[in-house]
């Protein structure tokens, strides 16, 4: 049945907008995992109440915050069931699911293997994994089918907060530097291993999340510094995007700068239906963020009206409202094309219908 649905899919990808990118591939961390690290000796784990309260079921499964979070909601707008997470297909054995894409998202996950080491899976080590997926592909098709399924699917990259949150160094710049020259060489590897169509979801004003501001006692206002680095690594990250773009010339991205949008929603909360944008919805002390969320800590009552969920992720609302823009918008917040047009795009032999042998 499987690959009956996929055949049917490739046949039409030309036609249809939504539908033509047949999986997603995601890599990232707290904002788009949906499960790996319940799979981790952590302590940066979402696998308890309140989490999940309101994913159907309402019970926690590991994502990071009420309910469905960035890559749900992409997948959704791409009509295609959100990747299920690596480490859960290789327990259960179910690698003919890769097919249907794969997520390595790992709460905690930065760019640098340094950051939250031992306790979340790395950047590089999700690359490593997507290499295994990609040979698991080679042998179950063969190298052209592969290629075929790879290139046209969706990879979203969801990275960098957390090496922002973690920064205490004295040069920015620096360190900014870093971050781009390591993230070149992880965009390069996965764009080796097939990718052409890259979905980049810049960083947040990281200075702004409960956690931050929380440590502002007197004011609770947002952290600068943090804010600056989050900005300087955006603007860069799409320097690096266009850079691969004019050197290789079968790949195509959209940036969607989350700075930009998520920092509307905190300066003009009403305008986008919230009412609370500064404290989280679940946790405790100042600003519901000293203490991170957990069994015992109170949590809003309605979730729709907060941009935080926790000390650091956004809620549902939020995840969807981002990725709403991510899909359709315009200039300056997603370019040069937003995910919608990056995913109906056709090359050249999409007009063909590659046969398909089943094994
Ligand atoms: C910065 O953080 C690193 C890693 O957590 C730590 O080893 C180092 O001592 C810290 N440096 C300062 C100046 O706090
Ligand atoms: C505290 O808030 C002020 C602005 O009100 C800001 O300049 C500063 O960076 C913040 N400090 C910290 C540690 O977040
Ligand atoms: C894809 O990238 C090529 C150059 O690499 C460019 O000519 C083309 O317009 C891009 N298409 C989209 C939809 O971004
Ligand atoms: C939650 O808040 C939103 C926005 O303020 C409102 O439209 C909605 O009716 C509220 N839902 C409940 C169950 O109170």
């Amino acid at each position: 049945m499987l690959l009956v649905s996929f055949c049917f899919m490739v046949f039409f990808s030309c036609n249809h907008v939504q539908g033509s990118s047949p999986a997603m591939f995601v890599f990232g961390d707290c904002s788009s995992d949906v499960g790996n690290n319940n799979y981790l000796h952590t302590t940066d784990k979402c696998d308890f109440p309140p989490y999940g309260i309101d994913y159907p079921g309402g019970v926690a499964n590991g994502r990071c915050n009420n309910g469905k979070n960035v890559a749900d909601f992409l997948a959704d707008k791409l009509g295609i069931a959100s990747p299920e997470p690596y480490l859960s297909l290789m327990e259960t054995r179910k690698t003919h699911k890769f097919l249907q894409g794969v997520n390595f998202a790992s709460s905690g996950a930065g760019i640098l293997s340094s950051t939250y080491e031992g306790l979340c899976i790395s950047m590089d080590t999700q690359i490593d994994y997507y290499s295994s997926v990609f040979e698991a592909l080679v042998e179950k098709m063969d190298i052209s089918q592969t290629q075929w399924l790879i290139s046209r699917s969706i990879f979203m990259i969801n990275i960098g907060s957390v090496d922002i949150l973690v920064y205490n160094g004295t040069s920015s710049s620096n360190y900014v530097s870093l971050l781009i020259s390591t993230l070149e060489g992880q965009l390069k590897r996965i764009y080796d291993l097939g990718a052409r169509k890259f979905v980049f979801m810049g960083i947040e004003p990281v200075g702004c999340w409960p956690a931050l501001r929380a440590m502002n006692k007197s004011n609770g206002d947002c952290n600068i510094e943090a804010n600056q680095l989050s900005f300087l690594f955006n603007e860069q990250a799409a320097v690096l995007l266009q850079k691969m773009q004019s050197e290789f010339a079968d790949m195509n991205y959209s940036f969607f700068d989350s700075y930009r949008e998520l920092n509307n929603y905190i300066n003009y909360p009403k305008t986008y239906g919230f009412k609370e944008a500064k404290a989280a919805c679940c946790g405790m002390g100042f600003l519901k963020a000293e203490i991170p969320c957990n069994p015992l800590s109170s949590y809003c009552s309605n979730r729709t009206e907060y941009v935080f969920w926790d000390n650091w992720r956004q809620t549902e609302a939020t995840a969807k409202l981002l990725v709403s823009t991510a899909f359709d918008g315009s200039p300056p917040n997603v370019f040069p094309v937003n995910v919608k047009q990056l995913s109906g795009f056709c090359s050249e032999i999409n007009a063909h219908v590659v046969p398909f042998v089943a094994q």
